[in-house]
């Protein structure tokens, strides 16, 4: 497949649904000029419940997916993805392949080193949070402290139904950070990619000013740092492609999407 990729085919993204979005936004941000594939597996939502196994074998049909529609390299956008079944992406497919884990901790600790906070606590789903693939990469970075972790799962439909800033969703933030105490410090990974979607029901329960991070901004500089040392950044003048596909219709409203973008989204429906 890699010989067929040149520096203007796409770059493919891959989420179990809509959040993926988030970490699009911050790819076509970082480098404006590449085309992007963005595939939402709508249709076997949520993986965040799921086993290894399953998830593994969902990962692996969308990466097939985007590998077939000529992608140079892949972000597997989805934590959960990332979580558990990076490491068999990276060593199937025959292009370059990066996940959000790995980045998102670095957020984290860049954010440790400005704010002199050592407290983090990593929100994302079941399924990443049983893994412990953050643990275990906060340990890889060198990070001594105690992390805590908490599963998230309501958020993600929440997410998916587009309420993004709303009074239920805050109620429900706050009922996960209940056992954490009143006043909510500290640094708020979001390890899941339906969470920054939500950003602004977050900072109404924590704070204009707390600490919140995730991974996407760190993973789009190092994604693009990639592509330039193997000659694959788009240098064409040509208007970017952005090609949407998910594996049902969206429910979901499309003008808050659209927002995100400014401009409109249409999904096409693929059956993988
Ligand atoms: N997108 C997934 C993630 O980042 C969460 C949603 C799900 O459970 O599928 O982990």
């Amino acid at each position: 497949m890699r010989g067929m990729v040149s520096s203007q085919s796409p770059i493919g993204v891959f989420d179990s649904g809509l959040g993926g979005l988030s970490v699009l936004k911050e790819l076509a941000l970082a480098m404006p000029e590449e085309n992007f594939i963005y595939l939402g597996d709508i249709a076997r939502l949520p993986y965040g419940t799921k086993s290894q196994s399953v998830v593994s074998k969902y990962s692996l049909s969308c990466a097939n997916f985007l590998v077939r529609q000529g992608a140079k390299a892949l972000v597997v956008a989805c934590n959960t993805a990332s979580a558990l079944a990076l490491p068999q992406l990276q060593k199937t497919l025959k292009i370059p392949v990066m996940g959000v884990i790995e980045p998102g901790v670095k957020a984290a600790l860049r954010l440790s080193g400005q704010t002199q906070e050592n407290q983090i606590l990593v929100l994302a789903t079941e399924g990443t949070v049983k893994s412990e693939a953050y643990l275990k990469e906060f340990k890889l970075q060198g990070f001594q402290e105690t992390i805590k972790q908490i599963p998230c799962p309501l958020l993600v439909p929440l997410a998916e139904e587009g309420w993004f800033d709303h009074s239920i969703t805050q109620e429900v933030i706050e009922t996960y950070l209940s056992p954490f105490g009143k006043t909510h410090r500290g640094i708020f990974l979001l390890g899941c990619t339906h969470y920054p979607l939500l950003e602004k029901s977050f900072k109404k329960v924590l704070g204009e000013k707390a600490f919140i991070t995730h991974g996407a901004r760190v993973l789009s500089q190092e994604l693009k740092d990639l592509l330039a040392k193997g000659n694959l950044l788009n240098k064409s003048r040509q208007p970017r492609n952005l090609t949407f596909y998910s594996t049902d219709h969206i429910r979901s409203s499309l003008p808050i999407l659209n927002a995100l973008f400014d401009r409109e989204i249409s999904f096409s429906v693929v059956d993988l």
